[in-house]
């Protein structure tokens, strides 16, 4: 029976299609499989259903020669190296949409949270400092009609967008390539990045990792926000020097950011684990029941797929059919 390795517990529903058809290797334990632990485990696969968080790169497309698909749990596709993936025939494929309101839901929490002081808030009281109501106490940021900027309007910012416009009135402005079809049902409009840093209240980035993205907000743009603009990162850790980051916020006490990516995850730079003024999140941008179950069915599903010779559902590298028909 062909074997397809899983590096993370998924949601059983997605584990159970695989196994009526692979001998299915998951790893059961509550962590990250190591690099090499994916190196051992991978060889002689015919599948691998990779997180995010695993850097699957040429020496582990090269380790397994029998690999035919790399489903990858999320959205995000940075972690894969598709072009090498593309010349070896192995089919790379992602789980979009059924993530989207999920993720633009958890965008919303940390603007929230951040705006509102929710988790100083919290330790407040369970600090046992509350002693009754204060006109001044823990003042925070109304929404209500103010600038979102939204860097990157894809499926996720534009869903921020229209959270944006119908609950809050807000006007919004966006930063990406190419002009977003649906920006007139939100009154959006497309500026530049300098522009949009400028003018926000809200910012928010949800633009995926590549090539010109590292390091999209270094701290030249963070020097354009707002002093107290409300900075939010659900994309990847590396669209943003945290170093910057951490300096404009000790310089710049109204600044406030919420963070759910890290540059170097699972590790986080220690100067801003001290910034109270920072809401950081274990990377749960698609964290809810509903969003992780579908995307166990995607994997699946498109594991399958390639399996019985069919196109698999969200494929990353078409090229790879041309190469099968040659
Ligand atoms: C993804 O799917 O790329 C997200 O980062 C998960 O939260």
């Amino acid at each position: 029976m062909n074997r397809v390795l899983i590096t993370r517990k998924i949601p059983e529903n997605g584990i159970n299609m695989l196994s009526e058809y692979f001998d299915v290797d998951v790893n059961e334990e509550d962590r990250n499989l190591t690099y090499s632990e994916i190196i051992e485990r991978v060889k002689g696969c015919f599948g691998i259903v990779s997180m995010v968080s695993d850097n699957i790169d040429k020496n582990i497309i090269d380790s397994a020669a029998d690999l035919k698909i790399i489903a990858n749990y999320g959205v995000g596709f940075n972690n894969i190296d598709i072009t090498y993936a593309s010349s070896k025939g192995i089919f790379v494929t992602n789980t979009p949409d059924v993530l989207t309101q999920s993720t633009a839901e958890l965008g919303w929490s940390l603007i929230m949270s951040v705006s509102r002081r929710i988790t100083e808030a919290d330790s407040f009281v369970r600090n046992g400092e509350f002693n009754g109501f204060a006109p001044t106490l823990m003042l925070g940021k109304e929404l209500y009609g103010k600038r979102l900027g939204v860097i990157g309007m894809g499926r996720i910012g534009s869903t921020i967008a229209r959270m944006a416009r119908y609950g809050f009135n807000m006007d919004i402005v966006y930063y990406n390539r190419s002009k977003n079809r649906y920006e007139n049902l939100v009154d959006a409009r497309k500026t530049s990045l300098n522009n949009l840093l400028e003018s926000s209240d809200v910012i928010v980035v949800t633009c995926s990792l590549n090539d010109d993205s590292k390091y999209l907000i270094d701290y030249d743009e963070f020097k354009l926000m707002k002093k107290d603009a409300v900075f939010v990162n659900i994309s990847r850790g590396a669209v943003v020097n945290t170093k910057a980051l951490v300096q404009f916020a000790k310089e710049n006490k109204m600044f406030r950011c919420g963070l759910d990516v890290y540059e170097d995850e699972p590790n986080i730079d220690k100067e801003l684990l001290k910034l109270p003024s920072c809401v950081l999140l274990p990377h749960i941008g698609s964290a809810t029941y509903s969003a992780r179950g579908k995307m166990a069915k995607i994997v699946a599903n498109n594991v399958i797929s390639v399996y019985k010779g069919a196109r698999p559902d969200n494929l990353l590298n078409e090229e790879v059919l041309w190469r099968a028909k040659k």
